[in-house]
């Protein structure tokens, strides 16, 4: 149709370069089973780590106790919509880590393109890695600080930078995902203290994939390298390993009473319903618990990863997030599809998502897997490489 051209000639390109997206309907099933055109199948792409999301029990119990205003949000927290909820989910983040004040968002997206901009203004420098997720990388995007994107976890590149250039900023941001969502390395975390410490720069750390599954506790990298009071912003999602939705960051009072001022993703967005809050902090409860969970989502990357590399597979990630790199899109689609006709749910993940030439398939464990499930997925998985 010419009316829409632009439109129809994008959507062209990207199937011909394998790069085209389609929803997929979809329905979990208890345990890590997920169900797609009326067939179950072993889901091997879900962020639910600590497989919270297949434990009915738990659900059941929180629901049967749910009344009907717990369903309801009515304005933005600011407003009318600040419900008790938000005070105690904030309290029992505060008595986790143990820091001065908590803060709850809408989203992880939500949070990473309003705090951005609310803390790096004109003036200011933001350090970023070019693996940062899309979220960090829209949030600098709409600030005004000056920016240096760094290749990523290349740490000596940051500290020549700061050495040339500290000087000629006021306040200096250093932002990092804690593990990197589609490689699923970590950052170094004491050799960022170093450089904030050096260079007198601020440390913002995305648990987005950290929280959950690192740490005695769960809450994280920087819990798991006693780092935790040295990252000035920490934030982490609830909608990967704690099962809901939602986001949170920990930070000292007096950046918690500016951004509820300036963060305008805070401000001019309705609040999240109290059944979501209460769900969150009934979860975040029983995360220090789940020492077993934790324990497992290592013993099965562990396995799996030297079950790849045997192979001969190229692999990157440490632990729960584990990518095999195809490269080519079409293939890495190819690839995908061979192994859900062998019962397993792992995507294609392609650029813009990654970048060009390095499409894959990305690998989310979570703690309801059994090593039964991981040999057959490594017995699946054929191409050349
Ligand atoms: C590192 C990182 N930050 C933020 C987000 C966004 O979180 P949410 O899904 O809560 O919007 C994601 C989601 O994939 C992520 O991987």
């Amino acid at each position: 149709m010419l009316k829409y051209k632009t439109y129809t000639t994008e959507i062209n390109n990207l199937k011909e370069s394998g790069n085209f997206r389609e929803l997929k309907n979809v329905s979990f099933n208890e345990g890590s089973e997920i169900e797609f055109s009326n067939k179950n199948y072993i889901n091997f792409s879900g962020n639910d780590y600590l497989g919270i999301a297949g434990n009915k029990e738990l659900s059941k119990l929180f629901i049967d106790n749910l009344t009907s205003v717990d369903l309801t949000s009515v304005s933005s927290r600011l407003l009318s919509g600040n419900e008790v909820s938000y005070l105690e989910l904030e309290n029992t983040l505060v008595d986790l880590y143990k820091r001065d004040s908590a803060l709850v968002f809408s989203s992880g997206y939500h949070l990473n393109i309003g705090v951005i901009p609310a803390i790096a203004l004109k003036g200011d420098l933001i350090i970023s890695d070019k693996l940062n997720h899309a979220s960090i990388v829209d949030g600098v995007r709409l600030s005004g600080a000056d920016v240096f994107r760094f290749k990523h976890a290349d740490l000596n590149k940051v500290d020549d930078y700061l050495t040339k250039n500290r000087s000629k900023y006021n306040n200096v941001w250093i932002i990092t995902e804690s593990v990197f969502s589609m490689d699923g390395d970590f950052t170094n975390l004491k050799k960022l203290v170093e450089l904030k410490q050096n260079h007198s720069a601020f440390i913002y750390l995305d648990e987005a994939h950290g929280v959950g599954v690192l740490g005695d506790n769960g809450l994280g990298l920087a819990e798991s390298e006693g780092l935790i009071k040295d990252v000035d912003i920490l934030t982490g999602t609830f909608g990967k390993a704690l099962a809901s939705y939602g986001a949170f960051l920990v930070c000292d009072s007096v950046l918690n009473e500016y951004l509820i001022n300036k963060t305008r993703t805070l401000i001019f967005t309705t609040a999240l319903p109290p059944f979501q809050l209460k769900w969150t902090n009934n979860v975040l409860k029983h995360l220090p618990s789940m020492k077993y969970e934790r324990e497992k989502l290592t013993e099965l990357s562990a396995y799996l990863i030297s079950e790849l590399k045997n192979k001969g597979f190229n692999v990157v990630g440490n632990n729960h997030i584990i990518s095999i790199i195809i490269g080519d899109s079409a293939k890495a689609v190819t690839v995908s599809e061979s192994l859900l006709a062998n019962g397993i749910f792992a995507l294609a993940v392609r650029p813009p998502t990654v970048s060009v030439g390095t499409s894959r398939i990305r690998i989310s464990l979570n703690a309801n897997l059994t090593f039964e499930n991981i040999d057959l997925f490594v017995d699946a998985l054929k191409f050349d490489n």
